[in-house]
């Protein structure tokens, strides 16, 4: 059985990775120095060890390529191609739009064609199929299926084999074909009665995230306002068995999902002239939070931040990835340097960032720390600056939120 798995990112070489052990897998990707380090055995993804991808190579279980007629006579074909917002944050399918037509173009006989990127509800129906049948120059009918991944890079208790997956197909033979797919590495499948089921659940997992993140960040504003400490009162809420789930507040939220997919439910929302205030508030919250952390450094230091030395450690979405996506960093430093400070940042794990690179953890004014690697150390947090801000909580003896 062939499989073709369009996009070699977060996604697509986590399934390739699994699916290799039962499957002969091509990797299709779009990005050249991808694929070549890939066919070198080297992983780009947390995850996905170098070895194991080394390994599936030289049993011919696994290639990468940028040649799309490499993918013609497979069998089944699942998209992983990013679904980012435009410049205006409304929902960017550009990038399925253009897997459909590597899949529209190269595949002349029948196949199971299943999406695991993040879109709205319909996109399934009402835009893949009739995308892929667009750019087809034969009659031929595909089969149609969704399986949302729900994969969390750099973690290591749930991943592929032991993380529920829904999926449903447009057809009863599209869905048992997926069930039979993913049945193979995945010990948990759910199936649910339609895509547009599968697709609505994806966004409002990443949605009830989104919400509850920017209702304890606000929480954290009330909280220093009434001088009550927010950790304290988190973890004393938590002691309730019942009716409560903590999260914990942040500079903002990052990663390619929480700050994306719920504007794509909340763009579809207002297509069908359905309400998506809390969406829209939960994003606003989050994005001012930057604004906020950078308000309590400046009044902690003589109300100016004008020819300060702040370094920001940890630039990374979250702990323990090299994933710069969406960061709360970027607008940590955006407000910092619109203050006058004189920003540089600390970040091993990633290490060059947008023609920067990682500056030595020592020698500041001032330190503002967004994401904790395991890796670093709070005793060497601390000692980087006279003054130290931690967004995480994780560094106990810092000024904090
Ligand atoms: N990263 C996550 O944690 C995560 C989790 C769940 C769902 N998702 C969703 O999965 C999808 C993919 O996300 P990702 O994190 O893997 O993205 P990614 O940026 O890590 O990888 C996408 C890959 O697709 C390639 N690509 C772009 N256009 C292409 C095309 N037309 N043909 C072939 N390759 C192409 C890129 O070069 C890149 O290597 C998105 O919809 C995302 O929302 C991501």
């Amino acid at each position: 059985m062939k499989v073709a798995i369009i996009g070699q990112g977060y996604v697509g070489l986590t399934i390739a990775a699994f699916a290799a052990e039962f499957y002969h897998v091509i990797g299709f990707d779009t990005n050249p120095d991808v694929v070549e380090n890939l066919n070198q055995g080297i992983s780009h993804i947390e995850g996905v060890e170098s070895s194991l991808l080394s390994k599936r190579i030289s049993e011919r279980r696994y290639v990468a390529t940028t040649s799309a007629s490499d993918i013609s006579n497979s069998d089944i074909v699942v998209i992983a191609v990013p679904t980012p917002l435009t410049k205006d944050r409304k929902p960017d399918l550009s990038f399925i739009e253009s897997a459909c037509r590597t899949i529209g173009e190269n595949i002349q006989s029948s196949t199971l064609v299943i999406n695991e990127s993040t879109s709205f509800p319909g996109t399934v129906r009402n835009y893949i199929k009739p995308m892929i049948e667009k750019y087809s120059n034969t009659q031929t009918q595909h089969l149609y299926a969704i399986s949302p991944e729900r994969v969390d890079p750099g973690r290591g208790d749930f991943n592929q084999r032991n993380t529920p997956r829904l999926y449903s197909g447009l057809t009863p033979e599209a869905t048992a074909r997926t069930r039979e797919f993913y049945s193979k590495f995945c010990d948990h499948l759910v199936e649910v009665s339609s895509p547009e089921v599968a697709e609505a659940a994806k966004l409002f997992e990443n949605t009830f995230r989104q919400v509850n993140i920017a209702l304890v960040n606000e929480f954290a504003q009330i909280s220093n306002a009434l001088g009550v400490n927010v950790y304290e009162t988190l973890n004393a809420a938590n002691t309730k068995p019942y009716g409560f789930m903590k999260f914990t507040p942040s500079a903002g939220v990052g990663g390619h999902c929480i700050p994306v997919d719920p504007t794509y439910l909340a763009a579809i929302a207002e297509e069908h002239g359905a309400p998506s205030s809390f969406i829209r508030l939960a994003n606003e919250v989050n994005l001012e939070m930057s604004e906020y952390i950078v308000r309590r450094v400046s009044e902690d230091n003589g109300g100016s931040l004008k020819g300060k030395s702040v370094l920001v450690v940890g630039v990374a979405y979250k702990p323990n990835v090299a994933d710069v996506r969406e960061t709360a960093a970027e607008l940590v430093i955006q407000h910092l340097r619109n203050q006058g400070a004189v920003v540089s940042w600390h970040d091993d794990v990633v290490g060059n960032w947008k023609g920067e690179s990682s500056a030595p953890l020592q020698g500041a004014d001032v330190a503002v720390v967004v994401t904790k690697h395991d890796s670093v150390d709070e005793k060497r947090i601390l000692a980087s600056a006279t003054y130290v801000f931690d967004t995480t909580g994780k560094v106990k003896g810092a000024k904090g939120l």
